[in-house]
């Protein structure tokens, strides 16, 4: 049989940076990637399990993997990634078609592991952690593009009560200057123009004296790089260094995601989120300070355990200070092994739901608001692809991290051109290209 494999990713960047680094191992071994699944001799998935929503959905494409398994007993299901490490025992258990379970520390381990599953029929698990490994030396095998992904640091020590994360993806660990450098000069070299520097915690990055900002320099000088994105930072490392760091280079975006999850103290304090709301509120204002136009987006959890109606509150009143420009909402859900899931005054569906829609409503209003201010405005917009609405359209992105659409005229994807903003809905704004002396 041909070798050849499929792959599926769910969850963060760094699960995405993580399938592309598998991918290169399969490549060496003369693996080809396929998008037919029904044609693959391997098929992996590489899984989240943040919320409980995000792991139903894994359940339910491997019970179409099993379908797939019993028409061509002969076909490699592996599990990859968050959900291996911790579901290992049900899997085994109740999901005899999976062959392959590897934890996100274990995949330098699959070439081997392919090697022996073809002489053999026993399942093949390992998702132990490793406080050292980083990757260092493999390189990703990227889909052309536009944005090369790069993991730079792995891991979370930071156990906020909710999250899962610390679990499944162990001890933070950070990889060498040289070695992320190198491979950014050679997404560079392969046509890439941005790269997002990714990590759990991004800015706690540090490695033999150095720290992240150290890092940002770095990057910031290599020639051919346009643009550069780095996700998620913590509130707690993000300091006066850090935002000057990305102020005095143009080639880093002025955008930052910057994740409040709850705005009541209390509800801070039992999260274990190290910041108070005014250290947050602070660290906004002081990055709407050093940072012009800069777009701020977060991630926010209603109906975390004995938030009350007063706790919520303070989430809207943080958000109607900061007024962010985009963010990501979600509804608590309890996680295996961490704190918060066993606290006993859990909150229910209803009013997690309810609460949910009014501070999406209230989302809505301040992006609606952070947008217009644009119009009038010329942005620099780096083309990335066609709109989806119409074969005569771009669609790009500004350095603060918000979509432009405007006719195509003589710009070709990978371009970084000048556009006056027209209109904001929602969050897309229209715009019109402008010749690049008219930017002026
Ligand atoms: N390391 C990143 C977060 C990665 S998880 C950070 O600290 O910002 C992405 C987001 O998922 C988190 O910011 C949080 O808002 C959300 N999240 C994590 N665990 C969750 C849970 N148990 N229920 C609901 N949302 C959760
Ligand atoms: Fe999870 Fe908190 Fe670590 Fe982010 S910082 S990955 S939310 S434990
Ligand atoms: Fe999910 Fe793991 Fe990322 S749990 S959010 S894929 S680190």
């Amino acid at each position: 049989m041909e070798k050849t494999y499929f792959i599926e990713t769910y969850g963060c960047q760094m699960n995405v940076a993580d399938s592309e680094l598998v991918a290169g191992l399969l490549q060496r071994e003369g693996y080809r990637e396929t998008k037919d699944i029904a044609r693959a001799a391997a098929i992996f998935v590489n899984t989240c399990a943040i919320r409980e929503h995000a792991e139903d959905k894994v359940h339910s494409r491997l019970g179409e993997f099993n379908r797939i398994k019993k028409r061509r007993p002969e076909v490699i299901i592996g599990v990859l990634g968050c959900m291996a490490q911790n579901l290992k025992d049900v899997l085994l258990e109740n999901k005899p078609y999976v062959d392959i379970i590897l934890g996100p520390d274990s995949y330098r381990q699959l070439p081997q592991i392919l090697h022996r599953k073809t002489e053999n029929k026993t399942h093949i698990v390992d998702t132990k952690l490793s406080r050292f490994e980083v990757y260092d030396d493999l390189f990703p095998s990227r889909r052309e593009g536009i944005n090369a992904w790069v993991s730079i640091m792995r891991g979370c020590d930071k156990f906020c009560t909710f999250c899962i994360v610390p679990f499944t993806r162990g001890r933070e660990r950070s990889r060498s200057i040289s070695s992320i450098t190198t491979e950014v000069e050679q997404a560079v070299e392969d046509g890439f123009v941005e790269v997002t520097l990714l990590g759990q915690n991004v800015n706690s990055y540090h490695h033999e004296g150095k720290e992240f900002h150290d890092l940002l320099e770095e990057v910031a000088q290599i020639p051919g790089l346009r643009r550069i994105r780095f996700t998620s930072p913590h509130p707690q490392d993000v300091n006066r260094t850090l935002l000057e760091t990305m102020a005095g280079h143009r080639n880093i975006c002025n955008s930052i995601h910057f994740p409040l999850q709850a705005g009541s103290n209390k509800i801070l304090k039992r999260m274990n989120r190290t910041y108070t709301r005014e250290h947050f509120v602070a660290l906004t204002d002081m990055i709407r300070e050093l940072i012009p136009d800069v777009g701020i987006s977060t991630d926010i959890i209603v109906g975390f355990p004995g938030e009350s109606e007063a706790d919520f509150q303070e989430t809207l009143d943080v958000m109607n200070h900061v007024q962010f420009d985009s963010a990501f909402t979600f509804k608590y859900s309890p996680r295996p092994w961490t704190k918060a899931a066993q606290y006993s005054d859990q909150v229910p569906e209803e009013i997690k739901q309810e609460r949910l829609e009014r501070l999406i409503n209230l989302q809505k209003k301040h992006t609606l608001s952070r947008n217009r201010r644009l119009i009038g405005k010329v942005e620099w917009v780096l083309v990335e692809k066609e709109s989806k609405k119409s074969s005569r359209q771009w669609a790009g992105r500004t350095d603060s991290n918000k979509w432009v659409i405007f006719d195509k005229g003589s710009a070709k994807i990978k371009d970084l051109v000048p556009v006056r903003i027209t209109a904001a809905h929602g969050v897309t704004l229209q715009g019109q290209q402008l010749k690049m002396e008219e930017a002026a």
